[in-house]
């Protein structure tokens, strides 16, 4: 397949090399565009060298070949990584001042494009607004990834990996091909395609005062792996996570902390979802109040000159059912799927099965993903193991052990079923 990589003026232009292998050796015939600015990044001879192809950047080159016009109009995919504020201004705008830009103005294929830059930049109104925009013309926009940016800067900015973009890559390009067996059989599932789908992550931490929560042990990767995985399978994902992990490649991160941050969010974005996954560990209980300052250990000496010794009593209230909440406010409708999560240790009244059946029975949602767990297992660890129970069937799906993707694997496999 014909791919034009068109590499924009960011830092992140070193990490495009590795896409332009990654896309050479799966086969593809590579063109690369960089901008004037990106050959101050990365130069002329190494993208040639990796492709194989003289590397021009503006359009009076081999004019005779008419190049602005003939790149655009002969790609099956145009990759653009990283793309930067100006060049993702300059797409938004339909501007044509370099061979890149007119590419893209040619261009009838697929296009991804993938904003990499610092976090005010990005988060910026105009470049929120050009993202929109390029978005709603059908531009595949690969949301950057959180971390370490040039500099000391930390946030959102980051070029995703160039193994997550070449995913992406392959996937546009079986799109494209209108499903051909052969480019099919090669390329990952997209069986979630259109599919919006929202999952939470995470264990929520409930402030008791500044410097004190009441938590749990969730790690929340199995979360990230369930968006991650959904992501890869086509869907548009939002993961509302109450974790610090690194945002899968391709998914939207609402960041909570406490179970009532997380009903909010979930609410919003659940009005619009296909699918809502409910993999957080919610609090149950939250402190009944907040203290504005510290909790003294000893309160100060009474008129007696004795200190209080005793331990504060902390009343606690109940937090709503996210998951309950979801599946009220349904009513009778098939949509959105709700998939609920089950941390289950064994008793002697029960066990963890049992526990799991009469739970899917209560909370009435469409599918429960039953694991068990103990200080040893699962929490933190990159394995789970799961029993998977549908609503209305007595047919359970054991999962694992295995690593928490290819549990993530198997729940969309009965979601998308269900879809
Ligand atoms: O009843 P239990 O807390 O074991 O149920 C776990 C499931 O319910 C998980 O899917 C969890 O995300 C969800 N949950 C919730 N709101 C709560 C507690 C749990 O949505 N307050």
């Amino acid at each position: 397949m014909k791919v034009v990589l068109g590499v924009a003026g960011g830092i992140a232009a070193y990490k495009a090399c590795s896409l332009l292998r990654l896309l050479s050796e799966a086969g593809h015939d590579v063109t690369v565009v960089p901008t004037a600015s990106a050959l101050h990044f990365v130069g002329e001879a190494t993208w040639a060298a990796l492709s194989g192809k003289p590397v021009h950047t503006d359009v009076w080159s081999d004019i005779t070949e008419v190049p602005h016009v003939r790149i655009g109009q002969e790609a099956d995919l145009v990759v653009v990584a990283p793309a930067t504020a100006d060049l993702l201004a300059r797409a938004a705008t339909g501007q044509a001042d370099d061979l890149l830009t007119n590419v893209l103005l040619t261009a009838r294929c697929p296009v991804v494009m993938a904003p990499a830059m610092h976090t005010e930049m990005y988060e910026h109104p105009a470049t929120q607004a050009n993202i929109a925009t390029l978005s709603e013309r059908g531009v595949h926009v690969v949301p950057p990834a959180s971390g370490r940016l040039t500099g000391r800067d930390t946030g959102p900015g980051r070029l995703p990996e160039p193994e997550q973009l070449f995913e992406v890559c392959v996937r546009e390009l079986a799109r494209a091909s209108g499903g051909a067996a052969g480019a099919r059989a090669a390329t990952p599932r997209d069986d979630l395609a259109g599919r919006r789908v929202v999952v939470t992550a995470g264990g929520t931490r409930e402030p008791l005062d500044p410097v004190r929560y009441l938590g749990n042990r969730s790690s929340g990767k199995q979360g990230y792996a369930l968006a991650a995985v959904a992501a890869r399978r086509g869907a548009q994902v939002v993961l509302v996570s109450a974790a610090a992990l690194e945002a899968p490649a391709g998914v939207r991160v609402v960041p909570v902390e406490t179970a009532l941050q997380m009903e909010v969010a979930v609410r919003a974005e659940a009005a619009e979802a296909d699918v809502v996954v409910m993999a957080a560990a919610v609090a149950d209980f939250r402190p009944a109040s907040y203290a504005g300052h510290k909790i003294k250990k000893t309160h100060e000496p009474g008129a007696d000159g004795s200190a209080d010794e005793s331990a504060p009593v902390v009343p606690l209230v109940r937090n709503p059912d996210i998951l309950a909440g979801l599946v009220d406010a349904r009513g009778g409708a098939a949509s959105p799927v709700v998939v609920g999560f089950a941390a289950e240790t064994g008793d002697e009244s029960a066990s963890v099965l049992e526990h799991g059946r009469a739970k899917l029975a209560r909370k009435g949602c469409d599918v429960l993903v039953v694991n068990e767990v103990g200080a040893d297992v699962t929490f933190g660890k990159d394995d789970n193991t799961v029993h998977v129970l549908r609503r209305g069937s007595d047919a359970v799906l054991d999962v694992g052990p295995a690593t928490k993707t290819l549990v993530a694997e198997a729940v969309w496999d009965v979601v998308a079923d269900l879809l």
